[in-house]
């Protein structure tokens, strides 16, 4: 039996290399982005409110546990970006995104912040509708964001 909940998240680094390849696979299986450990750590994401972690508490703390994850950083004065956000294709639109969503906004206009701005891929259709339900839009495309292709810039008020 599954027992999954959101969590508050490590700092890349403080990761066991295990679970920093299992964030790596989820990318790659979930996006088609190919992370390397050191990339990982170069985020420099922080242990914040804006660092949440999907673990199915059943079988914590196997790397395999990890079902999810959402990693923002502050951004400028009054922004928040977030810089990966994906979860195990066994768990997408269960509404497991939509709760950690609302959390990590939440927290973050508390904190005062602003603007929520993130990248996705153009051809990311259906992560896009999920931050267009939430407020975001398009406000510019970047030429070859990623390796191969094109990617949106979006942004949004909390
Ligand atoms: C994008 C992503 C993080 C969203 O997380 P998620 O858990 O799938 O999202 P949710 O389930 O909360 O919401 C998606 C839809 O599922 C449906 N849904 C929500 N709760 C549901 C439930 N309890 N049962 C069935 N469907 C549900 C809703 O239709 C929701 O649509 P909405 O956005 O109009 O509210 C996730 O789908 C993912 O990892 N995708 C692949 C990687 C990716 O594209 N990442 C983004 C890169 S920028």
């Amino acid at each position: 039996m599954t027992d999954i909940q959101w969590v508050y998240g490590l700092k890349p680094e403080s990761m066991t290399l295990q679970w920093r390849q299992r964030i790596i696979d989820l990318f790659l299986s979930e996006t088609q982005e190919v992370y390397q450990d050191s990339s990982l750590i170069n985020l420099a994401i922080p242990e914040w409110d804006g660092n949440l972690m999907l673990i199915d508490r059943s079988t914590y703390p196997k790397a395999s546990s990890l079902k999810g994850i959402l990693w923002c950083k502050p951004f400028m004065e009054d922004s928040v970006r977030v810089l990966a956000f994906v979860i195990d294709k066994t768990f997408q639109s269960k509404g497991y995104g939509g709760n950690a969503w609302k959390f990590m906004t939440g927290k973050m206009k508390n904190q005062g912040k602003k603007h929520v701005q993130l990248e996705v891929k153009c051809s990311n259709i259906d992560a896009q509708n999920f931050y267009r339900v939430r407020g975001m839009e398009i406000i510019r495309r970047i030429d070859l964001y990623y390796k191969t292709e094109h990617g949106y810039m979006m942004r949004g008020d909390l």
